[in-house]
């Protein structure tokens, strides 16, 4: 009996994983240093960890309600009131799902009929192309190279008059997964000014809004809430990626028809973890400053390295991410150029073009990695550039 050919078609829109198959290969070397993980190196703090194990001891250990535990909900509305000034009613605008990555499944299939469109500024978080697939969407994605990653009004309105009626939503990612840049609050206010009053979600995902270094974080639902479907979490605020909590904010509206999706998905969210979430909440407001100070410096330590061996980077602003354009006089192709510095200098970035248009010819690194990593991935990638630029020969691997 065949069957290959029974399952849902949206499957084959799905592309294979270029950062696993990478990962791979480069796992292989010895002793590498990879700067490649999307997810913080430290620890859930303490509270937190034992707000869990209470949670289990005290036989925590049955269903919550669909939207997830009050107290955390009640925690999370007041969370993005004190911090971005955004106003959500806990008891029907907030839902409590599992990880940031359920919440944008159940924003898109909520939303997507086939072949609905959804604007996605690039490079962009890869998760994103294949959730609009499985919802039966098609992803038009934007290249933002050209203006530092960053999706300026003019582009939104030239994207939009090209795929006119056929566009459902957009999805926004600020600071932004894979080049940490951010925008200000004047580019939300432009930006809001396009969407607003046409027929479009605007599908935010802030699961980084906690690690803006200079700056504050600037949610566009502060300038058109009736059209924002706001995705955070605690996955980065607070080392907790593998608790798998994420959270959901929307008018009640849009709310009401999220949570039929969110329901028939999960059921709810595993109760020790919503319970260790309510601890970062309500005790661990500002779990994230130690957390952010080590970002940045690392990120100007690399910037400053990078930047001197002749990679030109815009400076991120959040994130724990950097995205860098090969100099050009060296391998363009960065599945190439990231193959060949793991396999001769032990060193993994991830190649930009995993991250859609406008990531070819750049790397994506992550320094939630330790500086004494980041100094030696530096160091290792100074002689390579530098025999590079004496040799120019790339290998195959
Ligand atoms: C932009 C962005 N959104 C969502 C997620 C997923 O977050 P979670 O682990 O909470 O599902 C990630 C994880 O790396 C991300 O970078």
């Amino acid at each position: 009996m065949k069957l290959d050919n029974l399952f849902n078609t949206n499957l084959t829109k799905i592309k294979p994983n270029a950062i696993r198959a990478f990962d791979e290969s480069a796992s292989q070397v010895e002793g590498i240093i990879k700067l490649t993980l999307g997810q913080p190196d430290f620890n859930t703090p303490e509270h937190v960890k034992d707000a869990g194990i209470k949670a289990i001891q005290d036989n925590q250990t049955g269903y919550l309600s669909t939207p997830g535990d009050n107290r955390l909900r009640q925690a999370a509305a007041n969370f993005v009131k004190e911090k971005y000034d955004l106003d959500y009613q806990w008891e029907d605008e907030v839902i409590v799902t599992v990880g940031a990555t359920e919440s944008l499944s159940t924003a898109l299939q909520s939303i997507c009929n086939p072949g609905d469109k959804i604007i996605v500024p690039s490079p962009y978080f890869t998760l994103y192309s294949s959730i609009i697939y499985l919802a039966g969407g098609e992803p038009i994605e934007v290249d933002t190279s050209a203006n530092d990653f960053v999706m300026s009004p003019e582009m939104l309105k030239d994207t939009l008059e090209e795929h006119g009626d056929a566009v459902k939503a957009i999805i926004l990612n600020y600071p932004t997964n894979p080049t940490g840049v951010n925008w200000t609050e004047e580019d939300a206010k432009a930006f809001a000014d396009v969407l607003r009053d046409r027929p479009i979600f605007v599908i935010s995902d802030e699961v980084y809004s906690e690690l803006v270094y200079e700056e504050e974080h600037v949610s566009i639902a502060k300038y058109i809430r009736e059209q924002a479907i706001v995705i955070n979490g605690v996955s980065k605020s607070h080392a907790m990626t593998g608790w798998r909590v994420g959270l959901l904010f929307a008018p009640a509206n849009i709310m009401s028809q999220l949570v039929k999706v969110h329901q028939n998905l999960v059921t709810t969210n595993s109760t020790i973890s919503q319970l260790a979430a309510r601890a970062a909440l309500e005790n661990g407001m500002n779990d994230a400053q130690p957390m952010r100070e080590k970002y940045m410096m690392r990120r100007d330590y690399i910037y400053d390295f990078m930047t001197r061996l002749g990679f030109k980077i815009v400076k991120p602003s959040g994130t724990f991410y950097m995205f860098a354009r090969i100099p050009e006089d060296l391998e363009q192709n960065s599945m190439d150029f990231c193959l060949d510095l793991a396999h001769s200098a032990a060193v993994a970035f991830v190649p930009g073009s995993a991250f859609g248009i406008g990531g070819e010819s750049h790397v994506r690194l992550s320094y939630a990695a330790s500086i004494d990593d980041i100094k030696e991935a530096m160091r290792r990638l100074e002689v390579f550039v530098k025999e590079k630029r004496e040799n120019k020969k790339i290998k195959d691997y």
